[in-house]
């Protein structure tokens, strides 16, 4: 087998080659062919090697995929000690991305130079785990403790420039990166530049609350997750321990780590994601349609936010208003949220001020004749929506993507609105719509091929995470949302309260309670959708009464400075309210609701094991792909902790079978309106399957 790692004598340098594609990850192979490379270099006639990779980047890591399987020699931190060991000296080039394994390749040469557009980090932490080949021992070597705790536990990557002025890189090359180096390897080589490691280097001394500060910072910022607290651990050990110690217990702790079920779900969501972007049957060959132009109907909460997306990203924008004065109250929000990125050093005044040019308000139809892609954004009716489509049909030139970003509405319907259904798309972005990762990319029956293959590349240039979904009620997430929230008022009504409620679900991971939730998206959408249809079709008054009473008393939510919790007009801090806590006794006594005490668990439960039966009827019917793009649906577009790993991946690691008899308990105990077991479930559990190993075998 050909190895991926050459090495070559060029004059006196020997240069060790990585060529791995797509990413140059650290797989047996790579780490072999660097062992037996730099050990060729301490016996021939080099008198400095340099490491340089082939393709698009750097090494971007260790190889993922190779987790969770034996491990196999050379270990990548035996490997990188034998680098900095090297007795001629050894310089690192880096482009594209050195990140993880690959960034402690880096710190374990002697020299580091690297292209201007190159970026390092350690991003371990987004995959549950700490870096395991002494990058928690090295950083706080060459850029200080607090650097090291800011680098390693947001797993950020940062500029090269961002990195030379913490110490991490030496020098920036301008032009080609092998000469450049090769030029400063001759250099340091005429210097008579001796081997420099950076385990040798002191840890600066640092005030002793240092560590219990960051540990509280975290226990805030990564709620739940064990690999942030263990990375303070591991460089509290570089700053007081020789390295050698320090560097076992990483190894120590980063082991626990890849070996605990945080890690396992991260990884599971890494993989995840990417396999969303891929619809099955469509070929990676597709040619695409060419998207220039923007133009977005209607500027309000999701208009405004879908129109920065495209403007950041460089795209001129037509935003189009039913008139003047709600085009000016739609842009002025925008000119807000410019000025907020600005304040908060998110972006430079003169970037917001060029993607704010981006966007043009408008008021004609005319004006986005020429548009290739339009997102319809306006209320949430869907008479207004056809009647929209049929004159974006009329206005609109020939192979125009024609999307709508509707939360609950038949895209086949909207598309029949038109002449060219094959045109036709959902689009569904997240509140905040600049902010807010996911993208529901709706495939209606007749969306060609191509317009799907073009929205699901269009993600990835306006930075989202695109899921394909089928058409349904509410889609994927929603569809879901609707059994969560349900049993969120059930157990309301029944024995809980808000902030017992918010806080179960909070400390179980999700970044926000559902009542929190519900106040901030506002009470008032679900009331009126309510009102819209006649009484017997609302569904089981216990799950509507108590929020169709507060918005009956204009407590809407966060808008309205009150809804299940009061919010203080100036900070928007939130207070519990004894107000509501009569309200819901007084509802569920006219009821007949008798209510009782509910744990934290029947709690956790009713909610999340509704979503993983409504997510397992959703990918039985084909509505999406498959099991994981579920749980990338939840991680990025709800707040559910990505450290379970979605509903789905979470169903397994609690047991399908365990799942199956709590939801059989529930039917039981309420009824099978609600609580009907999925058809998929019960196969698994009488085949004994996984969800993860029905979706191996349904991918081939
Ligand atoms: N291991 C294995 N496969 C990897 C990989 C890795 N570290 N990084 C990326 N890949 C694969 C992806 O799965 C994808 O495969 P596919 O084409 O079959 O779907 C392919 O490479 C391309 O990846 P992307 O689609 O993500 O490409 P982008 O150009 O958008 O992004 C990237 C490139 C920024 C490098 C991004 O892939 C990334 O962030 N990778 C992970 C980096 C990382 O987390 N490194 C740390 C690993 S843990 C570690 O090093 C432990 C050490 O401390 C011991
Ligand atoms: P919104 O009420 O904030 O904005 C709607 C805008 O459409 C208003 O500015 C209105 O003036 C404009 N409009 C109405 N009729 C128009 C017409 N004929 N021509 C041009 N503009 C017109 O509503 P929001 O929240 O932005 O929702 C828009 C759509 O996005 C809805 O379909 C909604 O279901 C969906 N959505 C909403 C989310 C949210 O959290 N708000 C999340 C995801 C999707």
């Amino acid at each position: 087998m050909i190895s991926p790692v050459s090495y070559e004598l060029t004059d006196n340098i020997g240069v060790i080659t990585i060529d791995n594609p797509p990413v140059n990850a650290l797989s047996q192979a790579v780490r072999q062919g660097l062992l037996d490379a730099i050990r060729t270099a301490q016996a021939d006639a080099s008198k400095a090697v340099l490491i340089v990779c082939a393709g698009r980047t750097f090494v971007a890591g260790a190889d993922i995929s190779e987790f969770g399987k034996p491990p196999a020699k050379p270990f990548l931190p035996d490997l990188l000690n034998e680098i900095e060991d090297s007795a001629k000296p050894v310089v690192a080039a880096l482009h594209g991305t050195a990140l993880g394994g690959g960034f402690e390749v880096a710190l374990s040469s002697h020299y580091r130079c690297a292209l201007e557009s190159a970026k390092v980090g350690l991003p371990e932490v987004k995959l549950g785990l700490l870096p395991g080949a002494g990058g928690t021992q090295r950083v706080p070597r060459l850029a200080g403790v607090v650097a090291a705790l800011d680098l390693i536990t947001s797993g950020q990557p940062i500029a090269a420039a961002h990195a030379v002025s913490l110490g991490l890189i030496d020098r920036v090359i301008d032009g080609d990166l092998q000469s450049g180096a090769l030029d400063w390897c001759r250099e340091l080589i005429a210097a008579g530049a001796a081997p420099r490691k950076s385990s040798e280097l002191p840890v600066e001394n640092v005030e002793a609350g240092v560590w219990a500060d960051y540990r509280s910072k975290l226990a805030r910022r990564a709620r739940g997750q064990t690999a942030p607290q263990k990375i303070v651990d591991c460089i509290e050990a570089a700053a007081t321990l020789p390295f050698g110690q320090g560097l076992a217990r990483e190894r120590e702790l980063f082991m626990e780590c890849l070996q605990g079920t945080q890690s396992a779900a991260m990884r599971h969501i890494f993989f995840a994601e990417r396999k969303a972007a891929k619809i099955r049957g469509l070929s990676r060959e597709m040619p695409l349609r060419d998207i220039q132009k923007i133009a977005i109907i209607g500027a309000g909460t999701m208009g405004g936010g879908i129109a920065m997306n495209f403007a950041n990203a460089g795209m001129p924008v037509a935003l189009l208003e039913i008139d003047d004065e709600a085009l000016e109250h739609g842009l002025s929000i925008i000119d807000r949220n410019y000025a907020g990125s600005v304040k908060r050093g998110k972006l430079s005044e003169t970037a917001a001020a060029e993607c704010r040019r981006l966007i043009d308000g408008v008021t004609d139809y005319a004006a986005i004749a020429d548009a290739d892609l339009v997102i319809e954004a306006v209320f949430e009716d869907p008479e207004l929506k056809k009647e929209i489509f049929a004159r974006l049909d009329a206005a609109c030139k020939k192979g125009a993507i024609l999307a709508t970003n509707t939360s609950y509405q038949d895209v086949n319907e909207i598309a029949a609105a038109t002449k060219r259904p094959e045109d036709v798309i959902g689009l569904h972005f997240f509140s905040p719509a600049h902010i807010m990762k996911l993208l529901e990319v709706v495939r209606a029956d007749e969306t060609a091929d191509d317009v799907l293959a073009t929205c699901m590349a269009l993600a990835k240039v306006i930075r989202k995470i695109p899921v394909m979904s089928g058409v349904c009620y509410g889609f994927i997430g929603n569809r879901m949302l609707q059994h969560y929230m349900r049993e969120a008022q059930l157990c309301l009504i029944e024995g809980s309260t808000p902030e017992v409620i918010d806080t179960a679900l909070e400390q179980w991971g999700m970044a926000m309670g559902p009542l929190s939730v519900a106040d901030l998206a506002g009470l008032d959408i679900g009331y009126k959708a309510r009102q819209a249809l006649p009484a017997d079709k609302r569904g089981d008054p216990g799950a509507y009464r108590v929020p169709d009473v507060l918005v009956e008393m204009g407590r809407v939510g966060q808008k309205s400075g009150a809804g299940f919790y009061r919010y203080d007009p100036d900070t928007r801090a939130k207070s519990g309210d004894a107000e509501v806590l009569e309200i819901i006794e007084r509802e569920a006594a006219e009821l007949g609701i008798e209510r009782r005490e509910m744990d934290a668990n029947e709690i956790i439960d009713r909610l999340i094991f509704s979503l993983v039966n409504e997510g397992l009827k959703i990918v039985d019917e084909g509505i999406a792909q498959r099991p994981s793009d579920i749980d990338v649906v939840y991680v990025y577009g709800y707040g559910f902790p990505a450290h379970r790993g979605g509903p789905m991946h979470y169903a397994d690691t609690v047991g399908l079978d365990a799942v199956l008899d709590r939801i059989i308990e529930f039917r039981d105990r309420f009824g099978d309106a609600n609580w009907k077991s999925a058809p998929l479930l019960e196969r698994l559990v009488a085949d004994k399957c996984t969800i993860a190993q029905w979706a191996t075998a349904n991918e081939k």
